[in-house]
């Protein structure tokens, strides 16, 4: 399993904690993928999106009781990666999700820097390995 220091958890921590003061955070990161490709707009057309950004905003919030292994994120972690099977979200996905993501924490954290890039890819990396703990991402992306 992928896993974070304790240095960059904190990091990472620090960094969601600015941008979740900031307004439209969500808003922007959505815009950004789905603005990558029309197959990312395809697969988020018409669905509720304010639900979706809710939902994403306490999965960040989850990474350090994910760390801990406290087995209720970890089961949600894991719900979510078949979520995502079921839904067809391969490999190149996660990486055009990636950028959007860092592109977004770039554009709304003051304090971003190459530091706290790689605080959040280690979070980011560690969050896709709990939701696939079987396979690897290249597996998954392999099977469909
Ligand atoms: C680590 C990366 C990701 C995280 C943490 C994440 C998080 C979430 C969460 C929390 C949900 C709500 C699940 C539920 O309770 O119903 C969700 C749903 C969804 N995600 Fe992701 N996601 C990620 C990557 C992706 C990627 C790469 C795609 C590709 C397009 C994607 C597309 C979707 C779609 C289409 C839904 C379903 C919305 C619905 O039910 O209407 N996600 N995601």
């Amino acid at each position: 399993m992928s896993t974070i220091t304790k240095t960059n958890l904190k990091r990472f921590q620090q960094s969601l904690r600015r941008i979740s003061l900031k307004q439209g955070f969500y808003d922007t990161f959505y815009d950004h993928f789905m603005a990558q490709s029309d197959e990312i707009a395809g697969i988020f057309h018409a669905r509720d999106m304010d639900q979706l950004k809710g939902k994403l905003k306490e999965t960040l919030q989850m990474v350090e009781d994910a760390l801990l292994g406290k087995p209720g994120v970890v089961l949600y972690l894991e719900m979510l990666g078949r979520i995502h099977t079921r839904l067809r979200v391969d490999q190149r996905h996660f990486e055009m999700w990636k950028e959007a993501l860092l592109a977004t924490i770039e554009h709304y954290d003051d304090e971003y820097d190459a530091q706290v890039q790689k605080a959040w890819e280690e979070a980011i990396e560690m969050v896709i390995s709990l939701m696939y703990p079987e396979t690897s991402i290249v597996d998954m992306a392999a099977s469909q």
